[in-house]
C-alpha cells in the first residue's frame, strides 16, 4: 500500500484526523478560484502508483461536488493506482423518492456522479431509510462505517445511567445499537414533520426510566428542529435536560442557538463534518475501513 491523503478543498481538519489513524501522508493541494469564479487546482505530490485517497468534507455538496470530479480525474491523469473517496458525511441521502412529480431524485444522480469519478467509497452512518444499503445507488464499493462503537464509547465514559432515546423512528437504529453496546435501555419517540423547519415530537411514557440521564441519538442535526422540540419533551417527561449526540453536524447557522434554548445539557457531534461541538472522534473506524478499501481494490 502506498496511501497518500489528498484533502478536497475545505477537508483539511477531516484528513489531519483521518491521518492520525492511518498513519499516511497528507499531499499538498492547491486550490483558488481564478476571477471569474472557475476552479484553480493542484495536486504538487508525486502520485505516479500511489493509492490515492481524496477527503472530502461536504456539508455545502454542490460547490465542492465539480472539484471532487476534477481531483479524481487530475489523480489519474497523474498515474494514481486508485482514487477513493472518504466522504465521512455523504449528502444527498433525504430525497430518495419523488415525493412530488417532477422533483430530482438527488440521491440517486448525486451517487451516480460519485461512482463515474472514483473507484470506491468510505462514509459514516448515512441516511438509509428508504434504501437498505448503499449499493442500491452506487455501482462503486460502498462502505458504511457505523459511528455507534465510537459514540458508546462516549457516552460510557460521561453519562452515568444513561437511557438513550432516538427522536424518530429512523434513529432507532442508532438508538438500539449504541443502548446494546452501553448496555442500557432505549426508547424511540415518534415525529410528524411539518415543514422544513418544524416538526411535532410525542414522548411515551417514561417513569420506567426516572432517575436515568437522557441521551438523544439522531444521525443529522440540520436545521436542529428535531433534537430541539425533543430536548423540550424530554423535559418536561423526564424532568432532567438531555444530552444530545449528533453524528453528523450539519447546522444551519441558527442550529446551535435553536438548541441552547430549548436547555440541551450539552451538545456533542461525531468529527465527520468540522463543528464546534465535535467530541467523538470516529476516525479509527473510517482508517480501519479505508485499509480494507485499498487492499482489496488492489486485489
Ligand atoms: C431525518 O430523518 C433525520 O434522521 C434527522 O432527524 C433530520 O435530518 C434532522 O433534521 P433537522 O435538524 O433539520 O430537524
Amino acid at each position: 500500500m502506498s496511501i497518500l491523503l489528498v484533502p478536497a478543498p475545505g477537508a483539511e481538519q477531516a484528513a489531519a484526523d483521518l491521518a492520525a489513524h492511518l498513519a499516511a501522508p497528507i499531499g499538498r493541494v492547491e486550490a483558488r478560484r481564478f476571477p471569474d469564479g472557475e476552479s484553480y487546482l493542484r495536486l504538487h505530490d508525486d502520485l505516479a502508483g500511489r493509492d490515492v485517497v481524496v477527503v472530502a468534507s461536504l456539508r455545502d455538496p454542490d460547490p465542492q461536488a465539480l472539484r471532487l470530479w476534477y481531483l479524481a480525474q487530475t489523480a489519474r491523469d497523474l498515474g494514481a493506482r486508485q482514487v477513493g473517496l472518504v466522504a465521512p458525511y455523504l449528502p444527498y441521502m433525504r430525497q430518495d423518492k419523488r415525493f412530488q412529480p417532477g422533483e430530482a431524485v438527488t440521491s440517486g444522480t448525486f451517487a451516480r456522479f460519485l461512482s463515474q469519478a472514483f473507484d470506491w467509497l468510505v462514509t459514516v452512518d448515512p441516511h438509509l431509510h428508504r434504501l437498505a444499503s448503499l449499493s442500491e445507488v452506487y455501482a462503486i464499493p460502498a462502505e458504511n462505517v457505523a459511528s455507534a462503537p465510537a459514540i458508546a464509547r462516549w457516552v460510557a465514559t460521561n453519562v452515568p445511567e444513561p437511557v438513550i432515546v432516538g427522536p424518530d423512528s429512523e434513529s432507532e437504529q442508532w438508538a438500539s445499537d449504541v443502548a446494546g453496546r452501553v448496555g442500557c435501555p432505549f426508547i424511540v419517540l415518534s415525529k410528524r414533520r411539518l415543514g422544513d423547519r418544524s416538526v411535532e415530537i410525542s414522548v411515551p411514557e417514561a417513569r420506567a426510566y426516572s432517575g436515568r440521564a437522557p441521551v438523544l441519538i439522531d444521525d443529522i442535526i440540520s436545521s436542529a428542529r428535531t433534537m430541539a422540540v425533543a430536548v423540550r419533551n424530554v423535559r418536561s417527561v423526564f424532568g432532567r435536560a438531555p444530552v444530545c449526540i449528533g453524528v453528523h453536524a450539519v447546522f444551519a447557522p441558527d442550529a446551535m442557538r435553536a438548541l441552547r434554548e430549548a436547555g440541551a445539557a450539552a451538545v456533542v457531534t461525531c468529527n465527520t463534518l468540522p463543528h464546534e461541538s465535535n467530541g467523538i472522534d470516529v476516525m479509527g473506524e473510517v482508517a480501519e475501513a479505508v485499509r480494507a478499501r485499498v487492499v482489496s481494490a488492489l486485489g
